[in-house]
């Protein structure tokens, strides 16, 4: 009888052990840089009530309106998998009073996000980002701080071509007053604009500079930009920020047509890009949130933090060299008779307990058999129980590099109290 396979869902993909260790280089490399920057890690629920979004980040932004993935529980409440993270940290500080504990909220956090867009290269409907969030100041200097943190995490993992934009789109005064512009000079040439930019026109003017048509773009090229209605509070504080990015040596470009697609952003907004990703070319995007957490029931407070797409690092980060095998310093067990199977496991276990990374055959393959698995592990050594060598006690330590190989006594090895001990053992072979 043949049953049907099930498959992922449409949008979402399986990460595999083959690219684990990317994974957990951009893991360890988030951590580290987070440990530098003193921010520390939160982790919230993948589903929150659907108001959190539908307030945070805007009833009329196309996250809201076009791609959330809303459901009833058995309870009739209505849920969303979270599409970002910024709205649900904002709702975690307010409801454990975090400005009151500690002023200033430092967090970081990554995890699944979920939104029903067109998936295509770079863009899925499950899909991972990392992101930082400061709560509680309004000093342009952790604008600079934040920004800092995202491109020394995308310079660490080696992503050269990266180019970073900044903006200010200010507060809602200064962009009542560009709107009003801005619809003068767009309305005469409405008809020409794609059916998503007349439908932005009526609800978030400013977002029709995000569409991605080349007729739009152009219509756009002299068109108002908000930058040119910051007033003189908002235009210092975004020059500052650039003083103090030139001051620790981060180069920007100013992008005045640079808008971010959810509807929480006030004054500093700023986007990383890489060449390597086609039309789907940001791989972070960050900026001020001001207004978010007095939105969400909380007393007026600032705050800024930036995401970035797991998978985008990922297409944006330099490829592995080929050819290049990796030897991590751990041991592949090797039996060459089933009957020491036995003290094998017990050598595996010893090994294990002393903090090195061991693996053993659990498929009762052939000694050669083994032989090539040990080389395929990736392990620098492997042991190997061959019958003559243990009729004396003994056992083979072979150095999978340059297969020299040495006996050493199977019971000074379990005798090893630590790993100083095994290394002074197998140090004659290093
Ligand atoms: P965002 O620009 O919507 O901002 O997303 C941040 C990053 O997530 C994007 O630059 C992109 O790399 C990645 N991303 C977004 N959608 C997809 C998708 N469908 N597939 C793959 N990757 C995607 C935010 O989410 C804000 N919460 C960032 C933020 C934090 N602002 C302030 N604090």
């Amino acid at each position: 009888m043949s049953v049907d396979k099930i498959k992922a869902i449409y949008g979402t993909r399986d990460i595999l052990p083959a690219e684990a260790d990317i994974w957990r280089k951009i893991a360890t490399t988030v951590a580290k840089v987070a440990d530098e920057y003193n921010y520390s890690f939160i982790s919230t629920p993948i589903f929150e009530a659907t108001e959190l979004f539908s307030r945070g980040i805007g009833e009329t932004s196309e996250v809201v309106t076009k791609e959330m993935y809303t459901f009833k529980d058995q309870g009739d409440r209505s849920l969303t998998l979270r599409p970002e993270g910024t709205a649900s940290v904002v709702r975690s500080y307010i409801e454990h009073s975090m400005g009151a504990r500690q002023g200033l909220a430092k967090v970081w956090y990554a995890g699944p996000m979920f939104r029903q867009e067109r998936p295509q290269a770079g863009r899925f409907r499950q899909f991972y980002q990392f992101g930082f969030e400061a709560i509680g100041s309004l000093d342009p200097s952790i604008d600079a701080e934040i920004i800092a943190a995202n491109y020394h995490i995308m310079e660490l993992l080696g992503i050269d071509d990266k180019k970073l934009y900044v903006n200010s789109i200010g507060m809602p005064g200064e962009r009542k007053k560009h709107k009003e512009a801005f619809s003068d000079f767009v309305a005469p040439l409405i008809g020409k604009f794609c059916a998503d930019c007349r439908k932005r026109f009526e609800t978030n003017p400013l977002r029709m500079f995000d569409c991605k048509q080349d007729a739009c773009m152009a219509l756009l090229k002299d068109a108002p930009v908000i930058f040119d209605y910051l007033s003189d509070d908002n235009r210092k504080h975004f020059d500052t920020v650039c003083d103090f990015l030139d001051h620790i040596g981060i180069s920007y470009e100013l992008d005045k047509k640079l808008v971010r697609g959810l509807d929480y952003y006030t004054r500093t907004a700023w986007e990383i890009k890489s060449d390597k990703l086609g039309s789907q070319d940001a791989i972070s995007g960050g900026g001020r949130y001001d207004l978010l957490v007095e939105q969400l029931g909380g007393k007026p407070t600032p705050g800024i933090g930036f995401a970035a797409g797991i998978e985008r690092v990922i297409l944006a980060m330099p490829g592995k060299e080929s050819g290049q095998d990796r030897k991590d310093l751990g041991f592949f067990v090797v039996i060459g008779n089933s009957r020491y199977k036995k003290e094998a496991f017990g050598l595996l276990t010893k090994i294990r307990k002393l903090g090195f990374p061991a693996d053993i055959d659990y498929l009762g393959r052939s000694l050669k058999a083994q032989m090539k698995q040990a080389d395929k592990s990736g392990f620098y050594y492997s042991f190997i129980f061959a019958e003559e060598e243990m009729t004396r006690g003994k056992v083979i330590l072979r150095n999978m590099v340059d297969s020299r190989q040495f006996e050493i006594g199977l019971a000074d090895i379990l005798k090893a109290g630590n790993t100083i001990q095994l290394g002074e053992l197998i140090g004659y072979i290093q």
